[in-house]
């Protein structure tokens, strides 16, 4: 399993990866839009901070196949390691992958909505695939069913692109996502941590530390009695 961060915020980026497992980072125009800052120094400054061990993801923005390979190309030159280029799934994009999968760029196939979506795009040589789950539950879909079939297409054709499923806004999404199969998920800072809350798990570890202070004394810890 994969987590990534689905933020351009460099400050959740740092907390993100001194705190959790973090694989990556995964950006889009409207999150990077959100830090209103260069575009260029920003997706530079989250490589630095993440390092080439782990992946970043930026999406092209072109319309039609010919620009989102100049750009991907671009963005790959001048990012370094351990880049994917993001390319929603519309028949452009399709065009797009197969091209650049033939120039051995990584590829993220995003704004999946449908499972046949993301078999073509598997098929175009799309290392990830991202089903939308949130968005999908909005229109009264169901984002976990897209993530399973999905992975079934992915196993009954023999295809090795992984899911990296993402919008997710609450942690159960999240959950169910990594059941049905999605060997990689990308969410904000606060979701990651909501994974980690449990008020039974806090009062737990109080209660430890009340108990073993009353014997032991105010500050106390195993090695420093
Ligand atoms: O990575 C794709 C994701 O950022 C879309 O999420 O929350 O805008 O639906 P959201």
């Amino acid at each position: 399993m994969l987590i990534l961060l689905d933020t351009a915020n460099i400050e959740d980026i740092k907390k993100g990866i001194e705190y959790y497992p973090i694989a990556g980072v995964t950006t889009n125009p409207t999150i990077v839009s959100k830090e209103k800052t260069d575009f260029l120094k920003l997706v530079k400054d989250i490589k630095n901070v993440i390092g080439d061990n782990r992946c970043l993801h930026v999406q092209a923005l072109g319309m039609k196949a010919e620009d989102i390979v100049e750009e991907a190309l671009y963005l790959n030159k001048i990012l370094g390691e351990n880049i994917y280029i993001k390319i929603p799934v519309i028949p452009e994009g399709i065009k797009a992958m197969k091209i650049l999968h033939e120039k051995g760029i990584k590829i993220t196939a995003t704004a999946v909505i449908t499972p046949q979506q993301g078999l073509i795009a598997a098929m175009s040589g799309a290392s990830f695939i991202a089903p939308y789950v949130n968005r999908i539950d909005n229109i009264s879909g169901n984002g976990i069913n897209v993530v399973k079939e999905i992975s079934q297409l992915l196993k009954i054709h023999g295809l090795n692109s992984k899911i990296l499923a993402a919008s997710f806004k609450n942690v159960e999404q999240v959950h169910k996502a990594s059941l049905a199969g999605a060997q990689s998920v990308t969410i904000p800072l606060n979701i990651l941590e909501n994974l980690l809350y449990h008020p039974l798990t806090d009062s737990s570890v109080d209660n430890f530390i009340k108990d073993w202070e009353n014997v032991y004394g105010e500050g106390k810890r195993t090695n420093n009695l």
